[in-house]
């Protein structure tokens, strides 16, 4: 999966997940959706997907309700960063899947709860690099985002929850 040009993205990345460079707006958006997360996930064990888990932080958050916590990640030196952060916090139940989620295999109806957070839904690419294409409004015209939204609602078990950050 080596590709030079994701050399600057994985920058752009890890600059977005930094709480310090994150404007106030997206902030609190942000802050609301993990409020809201944490409200709706206390009970548990769950078996839970992470669809673009950027740097793993949401497999320590829900360490306490979650039986397992797969990552799905696109960029190799992210996935890193998660594998590090979960050695730090002594997270074991964690695997990271370094990848195209549009790609990936996946077992039927396997996972409780679904999870495709912090806008990740825009970042889904079909056919340009212009993340401005990437509106709400394009989503269900998005070839990419339909193909990762079927596969792991196919890969949610019946009465699961898929939560997207749109
Ligand atoms: C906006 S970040 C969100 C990260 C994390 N979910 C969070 O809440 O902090 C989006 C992440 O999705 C990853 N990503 C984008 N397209 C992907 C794809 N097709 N498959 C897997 N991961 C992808 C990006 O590399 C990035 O780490």
């Amino acid at each position: 999966m080596d590709n030079p040009s994701w050399d600057s993205e994985n920058e752009a990345v890890k600059r977005a997940l930094e709480s310090s460079y994150c404007p106030e707006p997206i902030r609190q958006a942000r802050e609301k959706q993990d409020w809201i997360l944490s409200e709706r996930l206390r009970h548990g064990p769950y078996k839970i997907a992470d669809i673009g888990c950027g740097n793993g932080y949401h497999a320590v958050m829900f360490s306490p309700s979650s039986l397992l916590y797969h990552g799905f990640e696109i960029l190799p030196a992210i996935a890193e960063t998660a594998r590090a952060l979960w050695q730090k916090e002594s997270i074991t139940n964690a695997q990271v899947f370094v990848g195209d989620a549009a790609e990936v295999e996946l077992e039927d109806e396997f996972y409780d709860i679904v999870l495709c957070l912090y806008f990740t839904p825009g970042n889904f690419r079909d056919k340009s690099d212009d993340l401005s294409l990437y509106s709400d409004a394009y989503l269900d015209r998005n070839p990419r985002f339909i193909r990762i939204a079927s596969r792991f609602y196919k890969a949610m078990k019946s009465g699961g929850s898929m939560f997207l950050t749109l």
